[in-house]
């Protein structure tokens, strides 16, 4: 690493106190020294320097929710290739979820991982470890030795949480902890479709799941939450009635955050339609206005984070039949792009977007980055906010194909991802 990088004449944004005109990034020891006006200090030998004229400069961005796939699906993802993912879409850090094979329940199983992340992803991961052992809903993972070894969050994503009085444990043995419970909300009585409950299922012939299933266990675990004063994050919410949930709850001072992805707040039940697999995830693209409500809670403060949910799966797990189809899609590379597409639309300013991916995120989970200010982690990105491109899986960096957005034309691209001072992804400056 150089001794010094300058990075040039960029157009800073902080989360905190939005657009701040031209600025130079000093770095050095993989820390921001500072943000200076203009073209800042004139190079010094040994210096390295990144002309940012005309780009974007923001806080690296932080994803609360991703799938790696390693341990056991290497043949989805693995950490290097998701990481390198996570760079070229402008992330500096992620949540890894412990959805894997096996379910990263223990403190052995947690080193694995982050012994893996410092060797291969040039990101920074961060582990979230399993509620239940064994993913299995049943009794509590090894919480404490989890912890020990650094985990961030616990969390059986992928799965709902059925039994309210292991949530309840888990709410407090995460208070004790310090981190939070990640939940990912749907009542897998009422639940459980592979689709919407709403007009294109029902048109297309497929078991639906209500908004309802989501609201009513988002509505529970806020009343937990109260019972233990445990921190709770509502994982990917897409549903119009947990947005008013989480809106009054938080209203009266329950210690609950809220992610939601780029698909939720985009796409609505049609996308599906034609029986399209790559628009399959849980929880399943909802009607309008659930979008609508998500996208309203993104602009005020009820939703802290965007969150990717990036979930690989090979060509075989979604060219099947659509009930048999996995749930998920990819998201690192597309996110940016569809989160600026909503200041393009009006719905959120420049500074809330970038918050939602940087501070929201941080805070939620009391992460270190997500901000400008002197003495942060160098973790940065430059974006070419106008730079057009046509979304084409076949080039992503991820080994995930899933994407339910080939074929659209997005702006926004991400120019150089730096962390802790290195320059660990380039963008290409032409075509796309
Ligand atoms: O769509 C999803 N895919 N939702 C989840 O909660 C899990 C994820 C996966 O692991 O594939
Ligand atoms: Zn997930």
């Amino acid at each position: 690493m150089a001794e010094r990088l300058l990075v040039r004449d960029a157009i800073a944004i902080d989360p905190e106190r939005g657009r701040l005109g031209l600025r130079t990034a000093i770095v050095e020891e993989g820390r921001l020294r500072e943000l200076v006006e203009g073209p800042g200090p004139s190079p010094r030998p040994g210096d390295e320097r990144l002309d940012a004229s005309g780009l974007l400069l923001l806080p690296g961005l932080i994803d609360l929710h991703c799938h790696l796939r390693e341990p056991g699906e290497e043949g989805k993802e693995t950490i290097a290739t998701g990481g390198r993912a996570a760079a070229a879409g402008g992330f500096t850090a992620v949540v890894a979820m412990p959805n894997t094979r096996p379910p990263i329940d223990d403190g052995p199983l947690v080193d694995w991982v982050a012994r893996r992340a410092r060797e291969t992803s040039p990101v920074r991961v961060h582990v979230a470890g399993a509620v239940s052992a064994g993913q299995a809903g049943e009794k509590l993972a090894e919480l404490a030795a989890m912890r020990a070894s650094g985990v961030v969050a616990f969390t059986d994503d992928g799965r709902p949480i059925m039994n309210a009085a292991l949530m309840r444990r888990a709410l407090e043995w995460g208070k004790l902890l310090g981190v939070p419970v990640v939940a990912h909300e749907e009542d897998a009585h009422l639940g459980g479709g592979a689709a919407h409950e709403g007009p294109v299922a029902t048109r297309l012939g497929l078991r639906g799941s209500p908004s309802q299933a989501e609201e009513i266990m988002v509505r529970r675990d806020i009343a937990l939450c109260e019972l233990t004063g445990g921190r709770l994050h509502v994982a990917h919410v897409s549903a119009a009635g947990s947005v008013r949930a989480l809106r009054e709850a938080k209203a009266r001072g329950v210690p609950v955050t809220a992610e939601a992805t780029p698909h939720h707040f985009t796409l609505t039940e049609d996308a599906i339609d034609g029986y399209d697999t790559h628009a399959k995830m849980s929880p399943p693209l909802r009607a309008l206005a659930d979008r609508d409500a998500v996208r309203e809670g993104l602009a005020d403060g009820t939703l802290d984070a965007i969150a990717t949910d990036h979930a690989p799966h090979g060509v075989a797990d979604k060219q099947i039949e659509f009930e048999r189809a996995q749930n998920g899609v990819v998201g690192l590379e597309t996110a940016l792009s569809l989160g600026l597409a909503l200041c393009d639309a009006g719905v959120l300013d420049e500074r809330r977007l970038v918050q939602l991916f940087t501070s929201g995120p941080a805070r939620a989970f009391s992460l270190p980055g997500g901000s400008l200010a002197p003495g942060s982690p160098a973790d940065l990105v430059l974006v070419d906010r106008e730079a057009a491109w046509t979304v084409d899986p076949a080039r992503f960096l991820s080994r995930g194909r899933n994407s339910p957005f080939a074929g659209m034309r997005l702006r926004g691209r991400v120019r150089a991802t730096i962390v802790g001072g290195r320059v660990v992804h380039r963008g290409e400056t032409h075509g796309g």
